[in-house]
């Protein structure tokens, strides 16, 4: 741990603008640096950093924060390595401080269960390299024609046939079963303890630091289940791991591209063939936290999915995650029947390249697609397909690509612009669907609200007639929770170091945008009066909340007396009237 007046000396030592500086070419603009932002592509810059406050926010793509958390953000770090990071090239001296008792209880655990994987992870491949046992998984391998460099890369192993080898390797080197237990690699019956997998090839399942985390086992033959795997444990969150991301990365960093494939044999398949920039899920979907990771290391991203319905619907739904964060997405097809492993066993890797090279725009593969399964005859088909097109249509972000799109549209389906517009401008609650999408958040909150916050953030005495109106009465939502939080930090200090450090600790993803947004962009407050425009804007925003009170009689007027929401709203109306009364 790095205690925390190292943390306040780092951030006291740098300036914003110089660590931006080495990453992002920034020019002065009013009280701002502007530049392209590295964290979405863009022809015109729209990522502001503001030195006074030490923050960064980019309009285009909602991405917000002070330095430590733009350096995690662009090297893929956590916040104490930003931090080493960031100490290191300003000469600061960082020795980390002891850690409490449960601290390093938990570090110990960590410690004995990457121990206990590591184990593992030698005994399976002792079995598969020495001894009789091993010699049906090794001729398994032959047959596939994985070669002992291969086998070597992806530190390949087998359970033997055996109830208990495991157990009792992990035995003889003092390992606590009941922590081998959490990692779901041995269990407890009442015939006593076993392991996991037996008669299986095993694949070690690694993190980005090539930490053995989990375990896949495939039987060799027919028999089902054809894979099992570790569950779910400490170490392992398969919803946030991409297998073989340690392998890909100098690759990913070079070509800037990724390539994802759903199963252990198309990654070595491809690995193999020199196709080195990939990596698979592990027997689940492709998860938001998986497009994310994803987005921390490469610029742009290919999928390479089965080919039958499947692998469409996969590639389809992976294609809405990629829209959302943001990264140019690519569908990479092979031949009907083929997986990469069958593809690349008769053809050369050249082949691959040049399928890679006519890879289609994934939003592109999706219409086809579509078209492919509901032909545009019928009026009613082609409405079908334009309420399929039109929430994931809302998700491109880029508004040449949406144009371009929208034109590709309208020709496929044969129907004008104005028409797709108004379809897009009906059903309008998808916009709402779901968080985090950074889109959306980029976009103005409410005006009000954000001058509001902002006079809280520039002007004391206006903070202290906020608290004296009531926050609650002022703000609602994420700028309530913001203006709480940044009534706490000013509490304790009055700068705008802290400030900035509460841009860092925001974990809300839409909170921490706004909060960067108003940081950014507050300058037009600076020597006002404050007065003037708090009045101005409190008038506003009653006006706008008793505008509510239509809205709740409406709904008051459908919903069943008995339920909760009924007497909320009805207390809600209640307090709304007496406000107007009073004004
Ligand atoms: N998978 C799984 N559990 C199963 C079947 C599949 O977790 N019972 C996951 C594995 O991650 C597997 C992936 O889905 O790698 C793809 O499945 P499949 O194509 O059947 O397996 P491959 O690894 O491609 O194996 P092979 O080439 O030997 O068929
Ligand atoms: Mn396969």
């Amino acid at each position: 741990m790095i205690p925390e007046e190292k943390v306040r000396e780092v951030a006291e030592r740098i300036s914003i603008v110089e660590v931006v500086s080495d990453y992002v070419q920034l020019r002065r603009a009013g009280g701002n640096f502007l530049g392209l932002c590295p964290f979405h592509a863009e022809k015109t810059p729209s990522f502001n950093v503001n030195p006074a406050r030490e923050i960064f926010h980019c309009f285009g793509c909602g991405a917000g924060g002070n330095a430590f958390s733009f350096v995690m953000k662009i090297e893929g770090i956590s916040f104490p390595e930003a931090v080493k990071l960031l100490a290191r090239k300003n000469g600061i001296e960082i020795e980390e401080r002891q850690l409490t008792p449960s601290e390093l209880r938990s570090q110990d655990e960590h410690a004995q269960f990457l121990r206990i994987n590591e184990l593992t992870t030698s005994y399976y491949r002792s079995v598969l390299l020495n001894g009789q046992e091993g010699e049906p998984a090794r001729q398994y391998l032959s047959k596939r024609s994985v070669e002992p460099d291969i086998s070597d890369s992806y530190r390949l192993g087998f359970a033997p046939d055996r109830r208990d080898g495991l157990v009792k390797h992990l035995k003889i080197n003092g390992v606590e079963l009941e922590s081998a237990r959490k990692l779901g690699i041995v269990r407890k019956s009442d015939s006593g303890w076993h392991d996991l997998f037996r008669n299986r090839l095993i694949f070690p399942i690694r993190d980005a630091r090539g930490q053995v985390i989990a375990f896949a086992g495939r039987v060799l033959d027919a028999a089902l289940p054809k894979y099992i795997n570790s569950p779910e444990s400490p170490l392992y969150h398969k919803s946030s791991v991409l297998f073989g991301l340690d392998m890909a990365l100098p690759s990913i960093r070079t070509g800037n591209s990724v390539i994802i494939v759903e199963g252990y044999f198309d990654h070595l398949a491809l690995y193999r063939a020199g196709v080195q920039n990939v990596v698979a899920t592990c027997g689940t979907a492709l998860t938001g936290i998986h497009a994310g990771l994803i987005k921390r290391h490469a610029e742009q991203v290919y999928t390479l999915f089965d080919s039958d319905n499947a692998g469409r619907k996969a590639t389809i739904r992976s294609m809405e995650l990629f829209l959302e964060q943001r990264i140019p997405a690519y569908v990479i097809s092979l031949p009907a029947g083929d997986d990469p492993d069958s593809f690349l066993a008769i053809h050369p890797a050249e082949d691959f390249a040049s399928l890679r090279d006519k890879a289609r725009p994934a939003f592109e593969y999706f219409l086809r697609s579509l078209l492919a399964e509901t032909p545009p005859d019928s009026v009613d088909n082609k409405v079908r397909i334009i309420d399929d097109i039109v929430p994931r249509f809302r998700k491109i972000a880029d508004s040449i690509e949406r144009d371009l799109y929208e034109k590709e549209i309208c020709r496929l389906l044969g129907i004008t612009v104005h028409a797709f517009r108004k379809r897009m401008g009906g059903g309008n609650l998808s916009r709402q669907e779901g968080s985090g999408h950074q889109y959306k958040t980029s976009q103005p909150g409410d005006t009000i609200q954000d001058t509001l916050l902002a006079l809280l953030l520039n002007y004391p005495d206006a903070r202290a007639e906020i608290i004296r109106t009531g926050l609650e009465t002022i703000f609602t939502d994420d700028y309530l929770e913001l203006a709480r939080l940044a009534l706490e930090s000013l509490e304790r200090s009055n700068d705008n170091q802290v400030l900035s450090h509460l841009a860092e600790t925001i974990e809300n993803p839409e909170q921490k945008t706004l909060f960067s947004r108003i940081m950014v962009s507050d300058g037009y407050l600076a020597d006002i009066e404050w007065r003037a425009v708090f009045d101005q804007c409190t008038r506003s925003h009653e006006k706008k909340q008793l505008a509510s009170i239509k809205d709740i009689a409406a709904r008051l007027a459908v919903l069943d007396p008995n339920c909760e929401e009924y007497s909320q709203l009805l207390r809600l109306a209640d307090s709304l009237r007496t406000r107007k009364s009073k004004l």
